[in-house]
């Protein structure tokens, strides 16, 4: 097979791959659509099913479920555990809840995406770091506070940034 072609069946195999993610999600949608408080269970499932949360997967819960997109992405950018972004080897998230903001929250977003050349909400080309901005990581004595993976790193200035990703 020409290399060309391999190209069109990775784009087939993809597609089938994906339709059958979004299938499986809509079966759990139609499983919870008429239960009560159902719908951080959707959302876990569905990131199961799909790695993430892209906005087109919960505007396809909200309808489902007979929510609002806007309350869906509430809840998703509520709670650390959702992702928005595919996943990446390392998944950094910063904190800019209130005590982490005014504690200096928004100069690490900057230098981070300056470190990594990406922005919020972005996964580097290598897929090694994504970048996503979370609310309380409940360590608010100790802000501005980051997350990498199931580490939390506190007091975090943006000169100790570069030394944090080396390790990774
Ligand atoms: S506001 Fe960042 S840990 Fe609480």
């Amino acid at each position: 097979m020409s290399p060309e072609n391999n190209k069109q069946a990775a784009v087939i195999d993809l597609s089938a791959e994906e339709k059958e993610k979004l299938e499986a999600i809509r079966k759990v949608i139609d499983t919870y659509k008429d239960k009560e408080g159902c719908l951080i269970t959707v959302l876990h499932l569905a990131q199961e099913i799909y790695g993430y949360l892209p906005l087109e997967i919960q505007r396809l819960i909200a309808d489902g479920m007979g929510v609002t997109l806007s309350y869906v992405s509430s809840v998703v950018t509520f709670y650390s555990y959702f992702s928005m972004v595919p996943r990446a080897e390392h998944a950094i998230k910063i904190c800019l809840g209130t005590a982490c903001y005014v504690r200096g929250g928004k100069r690490i977003v900057d230098r981070l995406e300056e470190v990594l050349g990406i922005h919020v909400g972005q996964t580097t080309d290598d897929g090694k770091f994504s970048i996503q901005i979370t609310r309380c990581l409940g360590a608010c004595g100790l802000a501005p506070v980051i997350m990498i993976d199931e580490e939390v790193y506190q007091q975090v200035n943006p000169d100790k940034i570069e030394k944090i990703l080396s390790k990774y």
